[in-house]
């Protein structure tokens, strides 16, 4: 049966490169989560849009369901092939379009690895400012389909704010040319921020056109160990008021502790029960000293348990390496991710009852805070226990992440702020989005992807 299909799809997409080995299955079929069995069809590596557009329109007539698929480093499922489906890879379209200097923009294709495209600007004295960990890997179409978010939006924002044009090919296999790259367009919808954070649900990005942003000025990187978290909210406050920032990070000793295991070196003599780890402008001596000022504020109101203030490129990066490896060194316990929001000034409210709820429900499990806290995003990692039952394990995450919600909608947040809904968090959608915006979500789904072939049963069925 899945021969004949193939058959069909390779005289109906000439050219078009597949893959059927169980590696390649194992291996496409499969994101960070590792925790649903990847079970693809095929792997389809299309090299062009043509090829794309074509192969759209063999699903749409074989009933093929299609994932579409970036880097595979999404924490929510969303790039998962457990039932049969074929996989689209954009790996093999990664090419850099064009640059443009009078508007400062770069056009890539969708599987354009984030880390080349940040490099690529450079080579044209820019930035492209999404960062994040997973920068080696991700794809521009990754995180336009998850609107990732990352460690400089509290700069820069997400990456909806970046995308001045995108190519997609819908569900029903058109091709739209979205944004065009104009800065000004009020002529009705903005239907390139319907298809950023669709992860993968209403088509395939396969071409993106960025924003570049001037090289930021030096900065200087700081970590400071406090006592509490409502410590760590006064010195956001402080340093929010006084300097410009470049991020504000939290980790807590928890999450260090793994990185230090991992081989990362402790720059205090102790592990502390939270770090603040900031990044704010220092362009000139007054930026410079204004940052020791606030450093020293924080210390003589007796808010800093222990600081270091990196003094080079190199000492910064190691810094960067405490907060930014907690994924990787976490990784084995295959974490359960609670990736929430709230307003920042909601924070302390929602983490006091947070952090309540938590402790009672999950006595006997590690869990690692961290996060990009200037943003109000909280990252919750449940790590699971050595040898528990992973049915098991997930029924109580489950249960919690009710919970959660549930406190989540009387603080007005979010249950994903920026890892999206993917396979994970569908269950929960429905408590922090209300009834008529999901009803809505489902007709503008239908009218993309009108024989539902586009990413079945993410987000919501
Ligand atoms: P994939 O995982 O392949 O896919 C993600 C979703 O996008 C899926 O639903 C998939 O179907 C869809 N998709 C992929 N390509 C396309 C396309 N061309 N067209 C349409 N749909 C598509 N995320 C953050 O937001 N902030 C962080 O700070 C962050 N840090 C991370 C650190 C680490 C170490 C890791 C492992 C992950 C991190 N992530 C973070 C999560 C992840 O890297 C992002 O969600 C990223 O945007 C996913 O990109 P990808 O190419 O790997 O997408
Ligand atoms: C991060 O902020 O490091 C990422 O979102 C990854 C994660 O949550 O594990
Ligand atoms: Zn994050």
């Amino acid at each position: 049966m899945s021969a004949s299909v193939l058959e069909s799809l390779r005289q109906s997409v000439p050219g078009l490169l597949l893959k059927t080995a169980p590696a390649d299955l194992e291996h496409y079929g499969r994101d960070w989560t590792r925790r649903w069995s990847p079970a693809p069809l095929a792997i389809a590596l299309p090299a062009s849009v043509e090829q794309v557009q074509a192969l759209v329109r063999w699903a749409n007539g074989s009933g093929t369901a299609l994932v579409p698929s970036g880097g595979r480093t999404g924490l929510s499922g969303g790039a998962v092939a457990a039932n049969g489906e074929l996989v689209v890879s954009l790996e093999r379209m990664n090419r850099m379009l064009g640059f443009d200097a009078v508007d400062r923009t770069l056009t890539v294709e969708a599987g354009a690895v984030l880390q080349a495209v940040q490099d690529a600007a450079r080579g044209h004295g820019l930035e492209y400012p999404v960062d994040f960990g997973s920068r080696g890997s991700c794809t521009i179409g990754g995180n336009i389909a998850t609107n990732a978010g990352g460690i400089r939006v509290i700069r820069h924002g997400n990456t909806r704010d970046w995308i001045a044009g995108l190519k997609l090919v819908t569900g029903a296999g058109e091709l739209l040319e979205l944004g065009r790259g104009l800065v000004k367009d009020a002529s009705g919808y903005d239907l390139r921020q319907l298809a950023i954070g669709s992860e993968g649900t209403l088509g395939i990005v396969v071409e993106a056109t960025l924003r570049l942003t001037g090289p930021p000025p030096p900065a200087q990187t700081l970590l400071l160990a406090v006592p509490t978290f409502q410590v760590l909210m006064d010195v956001f406050a402080l340093f929010r008021s006084r300097l410009e920032l470049q991020a504000f990070e939290f980790l807590t000793g928890h999450g260090l502790r793994h990185v230090l295991a991992h081989g990362v070196s402790n720059p205090f003599d102790q592990v502390h029960p939270w770090y603040v780890l900031a990044e704010y402008d220092a362009a000139d001596e007054a930026a410079e000293a204004a940052g020791l000022a606030v450093f020293e504020e924080a210390m003589e109101r007796g808010w800093v348990l222990d600081g270091v203030l990196a003094n080079s490129r190199e000492q910064a990066a190691q810094l960067w390496r405490l907060r930014e490896g907690i994924t990787e060194a976490t990784a084995r316990w295959r974490p359960y991710k609670n990736d929430v929001s709230v307003r920042v000034a909601a924070m302390p409210a929602f983490l006091a009852e947070a952090q309540q709820l938590l402790g009672e429900a999950y006595p006997d499990f590690e869990v690692v805070w961290f996060g990009h806290i200037g943003d109000g995003n909280l990252h919750i990692n449940v790590l699971q226990p050595d040898g528990s039952d992973d049915e098991a394990f997930l029924r109580q995450c489950g249960h919690v992440t009710e919970l959660l919600a549930g406190l989540l909608r009387r603080h007005g947040g979010s249950i994903s702020a920026e890892h999206g809904v993917g396979l994970l968090k569908k269950p929960y959608l429905g408590s922090t989005r209300s009834e008529a915006e999901v009803a809505l979500m489902r007709q503008i789904r239908r009218a993309f992807d009108p024989n539902g072939i586009m990413n079945p049963g993410k987000i919501f069925d």
